[in-house]
């Protein structure tokens, strides 16, 4: 049996509400909570910065896992890190195979968790150096930067192909997991579930929350 955990994506909640929402995802049974961080220039969207994620920290002890959607992450990592992230993701994409270790190292230095993001279309084997030093993968299978996008079934054999090649890696899968996709993502490896629309659109996130945490 595998644990799973299903991470609420704070992009769909009511940001004017925010305090409240936190307590939300408390309530259902959440123990992490998924932030995403999108800059306008990696992806084109412009949502939460360290500020906000301060705002958080705040109002919740839940774990705070930060997706840095971001061209140039690195020297904003001290900052999210003093604001709060337990966690803090980079895109393999941005931060490149010369800049990787680096990225790593200050991650690391800061006493977060440190996580390696993939679009879907980068092969998370091209990286395995990198993840034999990292806390946990995430695969993108959606192309970031919105919530409510559709599953992209291509990336499964990336995650199974990951899931052989890392068999105690954390493997977190991020964009369109719902009901009608996470039986199939848990099958394929993944240990981690981000949810965004699938958790905040349900009328009874608890009993969402409680279905996917029991696909392990
Ligand atoms: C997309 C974000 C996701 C997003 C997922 O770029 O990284 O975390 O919130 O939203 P859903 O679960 O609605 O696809
Ligand atoms: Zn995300």
């Amino acid at each position: 049996m595998t644990r799973i955990s299903v991470l609420p994506s704070l992009l769909s909640c009511d940001f004017a509400h925010l305090a409240d929402e936190l307590q939300r995802c408390a309530v259902a049974g959440a123990s992490e909570l998924h932030v995403d961080v999108m800059d306008s220039h990696f992806v084109p969207n412009l949502t939460i910065g360290p500020m906000l994620v301060a705002a958080m920290r705040r109002h919740t002890d839940l774990i705070l896992d930060v997706h840095l959607m971001m061209t140039r992450p690195l020297p904003y990592v001290d900052a999210f890190r003093s604001a709060g992230a337990d966690r803090i993701y980079v895109h393999v994409e941005a931060i490149g195979p010369r800049g990787i270790d680096q990225a790593i190292s200050q991650i690391a230095a800061t006493g977060a968790e440190v996580g390696l993001a993939f679009n879907p279309d980068t092969d998370p084997l091209m990286w395995l150096d990198a993840l034999r030093q990292v806390d946990a993968a995430m695969l993108m299978t959606v192309y970031p930067g919105f919530g409510g996008q559709a599953f992209i079934e291509a990336v499964r054999p990336r995650l199974q192909a990951l899931r052989e090649a890392c068999p105690q890696l954390p493997i977190q899968v991020d964009g369109g997991i719902g009901r009608d996709t996470a039986e199939r993502v848990v099958a394929d490896g993944a240990t981690r579930l981000v949810c965004g629309n699938a958790f905040f659109g349900d009328p009874d996130p608890a009993g969402f929350l409680a279905w996917a945490e029991g696909l392990g």
